[in-house]
């Protein structure tokens, strides 16, 4: 039933940033763990549908070995026909069931198995489970996603009335519809009420209507979704001797005083006992839980001294407070902004935006921040003074950190070259995936520019493209609506900045090979 389902209607599959191998390898690092190298690691995705995830890793790390297994045949075509139209070598799909694999597909260092673990029956987990056991490479993680209580006894309200509500009868889509109507309109209904359900109907029908049919079918009409408590999913895993790391999302909590409150107010001392608290607190629905072989020994407090031996990238813009010539005025890709009057802070954070995306060591950081200064480096000193700033910075996602320092180019080459999953993207008139993982849109025209970066042109070249598209009446210079008569070299001279701040933004964007 659930195989035909993801056949008939595909899931809208996710590139996740946050659960790629190099994510998972730095937060684990930070609880202590050393990782497997991310560079070269064998990777599998379980439940891959269409590959988006697989495939978008595959491309930004190209020594990497990647397999997806999905059991939906329909969306394995689709990504089949992605890695044949790019070329891709390093990664491979098949059309599996996990509880009946045929072929041995060796060990992993990075399993994950993103909304899958909650959507599939104990009989799937336990074989999910067993094969992670079975699979995982010694100093391999596992990443698996979850629905979880007591979040989603409120939400299991929403799903009864939908289930209860759509017909079998129905088309996928047509229930998708029909259990949008009912929440919309029970949501109407209680607009100007001030009570608990007026609220969480509001706030449900505005989280629906974001989503696509295909999350309402296979999230709330789905056969199986199965919550559960963390500690009895901790009790579990273990028994297939798995060990809880941390949740990618640990950041989030790490700022406010829990661990204290927990501690002196609750009397809860075990940090696995915490973590289900926090779910208590925060009426969590959802975790995204890093798991490692059982007999490795994990730190339940981040290592910051692990600060001193990784990689730094920051994508922010700066500019001098205006009001204040010590300060400067920080803004984070996430839109944040942060004034600092801290003159080595500055010093190393304009250095990571001025590099971004390029990849410096705290050495490097530090070195290059005192130079710039013009300070003789202390490093016991100056080192105190900046890592529990960069921390906190982290904790807010306005500096990134690695285990690794391959980074994509930070320097415009001659002949630019873009991924060519981006470039594939690009051609299609997708959104296109960085060399991050991260996924964004692009207009026409840096779409078409970005298809061309295939290393054969420079940036005379695509000028000269554009005059030429210019000639043909293919491009507008200029108002449309106020079309005014230029020569070839004015159009020239208009479209060369154009060109140039163009593949600009696909190096900050993390678009291009190093
Ligand atoms: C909710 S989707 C998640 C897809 C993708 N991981 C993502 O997050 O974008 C779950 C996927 O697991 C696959 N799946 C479920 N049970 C499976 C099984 N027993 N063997 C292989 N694939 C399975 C489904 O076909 C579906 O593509």
């Amino acid at each position: 039933m659930s195989e035909q389902t993801y056949n008939e209607l595909l899931y809208d599959c996710v590139l996740g940033y946050e659960f790629q191998p190099s994510e998972l390898a730095i937060m684990s690092r930070l609880f202590g763990l050393n990782p497997p190298p991310v560079a070269t690691a064998r990777i599998l995705d379980i439940g891959c549908g269409d590959g988006t995830h697989i495939i978008g890793v595959a491309q930004s790390l190209p020594n990497s070995h990647c397999v997806g297994i999905d059991y939906a045949a329909n969306a394995i075509a689709i990504g089949q026909k992605t890695i044949d139209d790019i070329g891709l070598k390093n990664v491979t799909l098949h059309t599996a069931n996990l509880c009946d694999l045929q072929v041995d597909l060796g060990q992993f260092d990075y399993i994950t198995a993103h909304g899958f673990y909650s959507w599939v029956s104990e009989e799937v987990q336990q074989a999910l489970l067993r094969f992670c056991q079975q699979h995982l490479s010694e100093n391999g993680l596992v990443y698996l996603s979850y629905n979880t209580l007591p979040g989603w006894h409120a939400k299991n309200m929403v799903r009864d009335m939908m289930k209860h509500h759509v017909s079998p009868s129905q088309s996928l889509s047509e229930q998708a519809q029909s259990a949008r109507q009912l929440i919309q309109f029970a949501a109407q209904l209680h607009q100007e009420g001030k009570n608990y359900y007026a609220q969480f109907l509001t706030d449900i029908n505005a989280h629906l209507s974001g989503l696509p049919d295909s999350y309402i079918v296979h999230e709330y009409l789905a056969e199986e979704n199965h919550p559960v408590y963390f500690q009895d999913f901790m009790r579990t895993v273990s028994s297939f001797q798995l060990n809880y790391v941390t949740d990618i999302e640990f950041k989030k909590y790490q700022h406010l005083q829990l661990k204290q409150f927990l501690e002196e107010q609750l009397q809860v001392r075990d940090a696995l006992a915490q973590e289900q608290y926090v779910d208590f607190l925060f009426k969590r629905e959802f975790r995204s839980s890093i798991l490692c072989r059982q007999g490795i020994t994990v730190a339940r407090e981040p290592q910051l001294a692990v600060l001193e031996n990784v990689y730094y990238a920051a994508e922010l813009g700066y500019q001098v407070n205006p009001n204040q010539a010590d300060t400067l005025t920080f803004n984070t890709a996430k839109g944040q902004r942060f004034d600092s009057n801290d003159s080595l802070l500055n010093a190393a954070l304009s250095l990571l935006a001025e590099h971004y995306p390029r990849r410096l060591s705290f050495a490097e950081l530090l070195q290059q921040a005192c130079q710039r200064l013009n300070v003789f480096l202390d490093y016991a000193t100056f080192s105190q003074q900046l890592l529990p700033h960069l921390w906190q910075l982290y904790l807010i996602d306005a500096i990134s950190l690695y285990t690794e320092a391959q980074s994509p180019a930070d320097v415009l080459s001659e002949y630019p070259v873009a991924s060519p999953l981006a470039r594939w993207q690009a051609r299609q008139g997708k959104a296109v995936a960085n060399l991050l993982c991260k996924t964004g849109e692009l207009d026409p025209l840096a779409l078409s520019l970005l298809a061309q970066l295939d290393g054969s042109k420079t940036k005379t070249d695509l000028i000269e493209g554009l005059v030429q598209q210019w000639q043909r009446g293919e491009l507008n210079i200029g108002d449309p609506n106020a079309p005014q008569k230029i020569t070839e070299e004015q159009a020239r001279a208009t479209l060369a900045p154009f060109v140039e701040q163009m593949l600009v933004g696909f190096l900050r964007n993390a678009l291009l090979i190093a």
